[in-house]
């Protein structure tokens, strides 16, 4: 599976914790790696054969965990999960011990935790892999990742396309992240579509600034429907709020529905799931959702992540 002409050095023993810490090339590599996998649904090569991979979920989640798992179970690995619910954990052990007695079990740790920059402290006492799966408001690489390779398959690239990118984009990692991703390419435009409640937090807005992304700010969709390739709704992230007050007077201040898009032609609309209120279920048929198809590629690319990560691309 490995893939000629591209280097394997950026992924082999690191760390997954910002897709800012990939180049363009890497996920390339990356992408092209996916492009393998879901060509050979039923001759998956067992690559993680004899590893053991450990999920360590400190917050919810359903598709990232299970979608890792499901993605080291195919490779040929085993996977043993912490569950801080019934760990030691609730004991009150420290989150650098905790991630000590995972690394002398596991060959990568992939983990989500509420506080930013967890997944980085992990990484600093971790001998093994830690695969950020979520720390806070921060990143969430691999699912910046998967939307690039729905789009890349969607849409044929993700260079000149017109962006739309929707909703709470202060405490959004996903939004985050994916502004984050669109900076290793040439976007034709990006609109940052948000309450004024819900603007991009200026640490975001000045490191997409500062790698020379271009983004305007608006308070409506409807303007750019017809304009734009790609909308990518985000949901609100109460669990973030720091004053419920502060929730109370932005939910439910945004809301694609059928009717909304009928202006929108051939737009795709992602959404990294779970949604809410921001997205109406009557969209689901139309030929723009696209989300759950964008869900289901967290596997493939999730496999391609790992495979390379444990030096799968120089074999
Ligand atoms: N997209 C995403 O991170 O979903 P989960 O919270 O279910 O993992």
């Amino acid at each position: 599976l490995g893939v000629s002409g591209l280097g394997t050095d950026a992924w082999t023993g690191k760390d997954v914790l910002s897709i800012l810490d990939f180049s363009r090339p890497d996920l390339e590599l990356l992408f092209e790696t996916t492009d393998r996998f879901v060509g050979l649904p039923d001759r998956v090569p067992k690559t993680l054969a004899d590893r053991i991979a450990a999920t360590a979920f400190f917050e919810p989640s359903t598709r990232t965990r299970l979608s890792f798992t499901t993605a080291a179970l195919k490779l040929g690995a085993k996977v043993i999960d912490l569950s801080p619910d019934v760990s030691s954990v609730l004991k009150g052990e420290s989150l650098p011990d905790t991630i000590r007695m995972l690394e002398s079990y596991a060959d990568m740790i992939i983990m989500r935790h509420p506080s930013e920059g967890a997944a980085l402290l992990a990484s600093e006492v971790s001998g093994v892999p830690i695969i950020n799966g979520g720390d806070g408001s921060q990143h969430h690489p691999s699912q910046a990742m998967l939307d690039l390779y729905t789009i890349r398959s969607l849409k044929g690239g993700v260079d000149g396309l017109r962006y739309a990118i929707v909703g709470d984009l202060r405490y959004s990692r996903t939004a985050a992240s994916f502004l984050y991703g669109l900076t290793r390419y040439r976007p034709g435009s990006v609109y940052l579509v948000s309450p004024d409640g819900l603007r991009l937090r200026n640490e975001v807005r000045e490191t997409i600034g500062a790698l020379g992304l271009k983004a305007e700010q608006l308070d409506s969709l409807d303007p750019i429907l017809d304009k734009v390739d790609v909308i990518y709704m985000n949901r609100i992230q109460k669990e973030r709020f720091p004053d419920p007050n502060e929730y109370e007077k932005v939910k439910g201040s945004y809301r694609i529905t059928r009717s909304t898009l009928s202006n929108a032609k051939d737009a795709i609309v992602l959404h990294p799931l779970p949604r809410l209120n921001e997205l109406a279920y009557d969209v689901d048929g139309l030929p723009n959702a696209a989300y759950m198809k964008q869900a289901r590629f967290g596997v493939p690319v999730r496999m391609a992540l790992l495979h390379l990560v444990m030096g799968g691309g120089e074999r």
